[in-house]
C-alpha cells in the first residue's frame, strides 16, 4: 500500500532502536531511552525545512551573516501521555521551540477520542506545529487533536509518530490530507482492541511502567 504525504524514516539506527523497543523484555528505562534516541533522528528529518533567519556576527577574522534556526516559531504539541516520550528528544535539538499538550484518551469500549486537557502556546497563528504521538493506531486521537488545533489557525501542521497502522494513516489522511505524516514504520493492521500489530504494546504503559 502506498500513501501520499507520508515519509517513512528507514534509517538503520532508527530501525535498530525500534526493534529493541518492540521486544517485550525491554524495561521502561531502556524503552524511554530508545524512544528519546529515535526522536532525535526523526527530528533531523522532520525539521529539514526549518525556517532560517540571518544574524550578523563576527568570527575571529571577519564579520559574517550567519544562518540561525528560528526555533521560536515552532510549536511542539504532545498528545498525552505517550507523546511526551517523543517530545523530550525533539526538544533537546530545538530547545527554543514552544510546547503544548493535548490530553486525549481512547475510550476502550468505543475507541473514540475524548479530550480532557488542552494547553497550547498562544497565539498559534505564527507557528508551525509538530504534533507528536508515538502510535498512530485508529487515528482518532490525532484526528481530534488536528481539528482542535486548526481552530487556532497555525501556519502549518506536521504529524510525527513512531509506528503507524494503515487504518490510522488512511483515517488521518481522509480528515486532514494537508498534514504530512512522518513515521519510523508502518505495521500490518489493528487488532480488535485497536492495538497495532505486531506493534510494541501500549506505548504509555511501556514508557511509564504503568502495567
Ligand atoms: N496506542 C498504543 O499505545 N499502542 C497501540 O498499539 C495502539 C495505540
Amino acid at each position: 500500500m502506498s500513501f501520499k504525504n507520508l515519509t517513512v524514516i528507514k534509517h538503520p539506527l532508527v530501525q535498530h532502536k525500534l526493534s529493541l523497543m518492540r521486544d517485550k523484555r525491554t524495561p521502561s528505562a531502556l524503552f524511554r531511552d530508545y524512544l528519546r534516541g529515535i526522536s532525535l533522528l526523526l527530528a533531523y528529518e522532520v525539521l529539514r525545512d526549518l525556517p532560517i533567519k540571518y544574524q550578523e556576527i563576527e568570527t575571529p577574522l571577519a564579520p559574517m551573516k550567519v544562518p540561525m534556526v528560528d526555533g521560536n516559531r515552532i510549536a511542539l504539541i504532545s498528545i498525552l501521555r505517550a507523546g511526551n516520550g517523543l517530545l523530550d528528544g525533539i526538544l533537546e535539538i530545538i530547545p527554543d521551540a514552544r510546547v503544548g499538550h493535548v490530553g486525549i484518551y481512547r475510550d476502550h469500549k468505543t475507541l473514540k477520542a475524548v479530550e480532557y486537557y488542552f494547553k497550547v502556546p498562544t497565539p498559534l497563528d505564527e507557528c508551525d506545529l509538530i504534533v507528536v504521538d508515538p502510535m498512530l493506531a485508529t487515528g482518532n486521537s490525532a484526528i481530534a487533536a488536528m481539528a482542535r488545533l486548526k481552530q487556532l489557525k497555525p501556519k502549518s501542521i506536521k504529524f510525527v509518530c513512531l509506528l503507524a497502522a494503515p487504518e490510522g494513516i488512511q483515517a488521518l489522511q481522509k480528515e486532514h490530507p494537508d498534514v504530512p505524516i512522518f513515521t519510523a514504520a508502518i505495521d500490518e493492521c489493528l487488532n480488535q482492541q485497536g492495538y497495532i500489530l505486531p506493534g510494541l504494546g501500549d506505548a504509555g504503559d511501556r514508557l511509564y511502567g504503568t502495567r
